[in-house]
């Protein structure tokens, strides 16, 4: 497998505590510019309602801890098309839900492929690296697309670990266009991070792969960014530090120029504890500063469904029947959505 060598940049020769005390101060500077920049919506994602009945016909060990699923019609039938960025919602035989990114070739009708890592405290990625088989049966609706690619001459991809399923078809059809593209990809080590080997083979010259077990720390923005070609559109996704990283880094005129995913919650500011109260079974529940509503109410109602946990996917939306909410995410008037927004005092659903 052919990579790149870079040298090491200059940021990262600081030594010792003098590190530390560095990445401490980009890392708190990220944050205090997330709390005044993060407004940014993610587009509307158009709803699909369409039920894809599909048949695992391959799981593949991809990286430590990653597996890959290779989803086909049960009954052969071409699938419904998608465009890079697009990802499946997936419903395990559980009843369990859960949003992961296409990771194929777009071009290819006869099969999806997503790929999971298997996460401490996730249950959904628990039941489909111990339970799903080649032959399991899943349903998937979508595809649906929030994080669109659009056509330009010049690209920067940044993926960090797991980040890497949507940046993937990006790549690969920036690199079937003859666009001028760079792949920076990011992740703990060489073992934990999935399709080197597929993504080195479209254009080794094109791509540096950055594992912090071989810098010692993790990427700075300013770092990700280097190689940077001007004019570029540059997509990002992965890690909460990674990407705010990079939207501190990126210059002010090319803010516009960046595209990005992330794959966990945002992170709470400045959040006020409040009541809710669940009007259908009668419990209230107590929500901290520190904790979505969705994360304390799942402890009372465990099947309470939720997927992006980012506000802009629908699935954990509730109708508010009292109280003043504050809303985050795409919610409409009536209905509050509960893994992001907030409330003052006491907020009545209809749970
Ligand atoms: S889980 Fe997607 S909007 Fe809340």
């Amino acid at each position: 497998m052919a990579e790149v060598d870079r040298a090491v940049p200059p940021a990262l020769t600081h030594a010792g505590p003098d590190r530390f005390l560095w990445a401490l101060d980009k890392l708190t500077t990220a944050v205090e510019w997330l709390h005044r920049n993060d407004r940014r919506d993610h587009p509307p994602v158009r709803p699909v309602d369409r039920d894809i009945p599909l048949l695992v016909s391959e799981v593949r060990a991809e990286a430590d801890e990653v597996i890959s699923l290779r989803l086909t019609s049960p009954s052969g039938a071409p699938l419904p098309t998608w465009q890079p960025g697009a990802h499946l919602d997936v419903v395990l035989p559980s009843g369990r839900k859960r949003q992961y990114s296409l990771c194929g070739d777009p071009g290819e009708r006869g099969h999806y492929r997503i790929a999971v890592r298997r996460l401490a405290d996730g249950g959904v990625s628990r039941e489909i690296h111990d339970e799903i088989r080649s032959g399991s049966r899943i349903v998937a609706r979508g595809p649906r697309n929030a994080f669109p690619f659009v056509t330009a001459p010049r690209y920067l991809f940044i993926a960090g670990g797991i980040g890497i399923t949507p940046i993937l078809p990006m790549v690969r059809t920036a690199a079937a266009r003859g666009a001028d593209w760079r792949l920076v990809y990011t992740g703990r080590s060489r073992e934990s991070m999935p399709f080197l080997g597929e993504l080195t083979a479209l254009d080794p010259a094109r791509v540096w792969i950055r594992p912090d077990t071989e810098f010692g720390i993790p990427a700075s923005g300013a770092e990700l960014l280097e190689h940077c070609p001007p004019d570029a559109a540059v997509y990002c996704c992965g890690p909460i530090p990674m990407i705010t990283g990079v939207r501190v880094d990126l210059p002010g005129s090319a803010a516009d120029s960046l595209h990005w995913e992330r794959f966990s919650a945002p992170p709470i500011v400045d959040g006020r504890p409040f009541t809710v109260e669940l009007a259908r079974t009668g419990e209230t529940v107590e929500v901290p500063a520190d904790r979505s509503a969705l994360d304390v109410i799942g402890e009372v109602l465990p099947q309470v469904p939720y997927s992006c946990r980012q506000g802009f996917c629908g699935t954990c939306h509730v109708r508010v029947l009292a109280g003043e909410v504050h809303r985050r995410g795409r919610a409409e008037d009536d209905r509050m959505a509960i893994c992001t927004s907030r409330a003052t005092g006491r907020v009545v659903l209809d749970l």
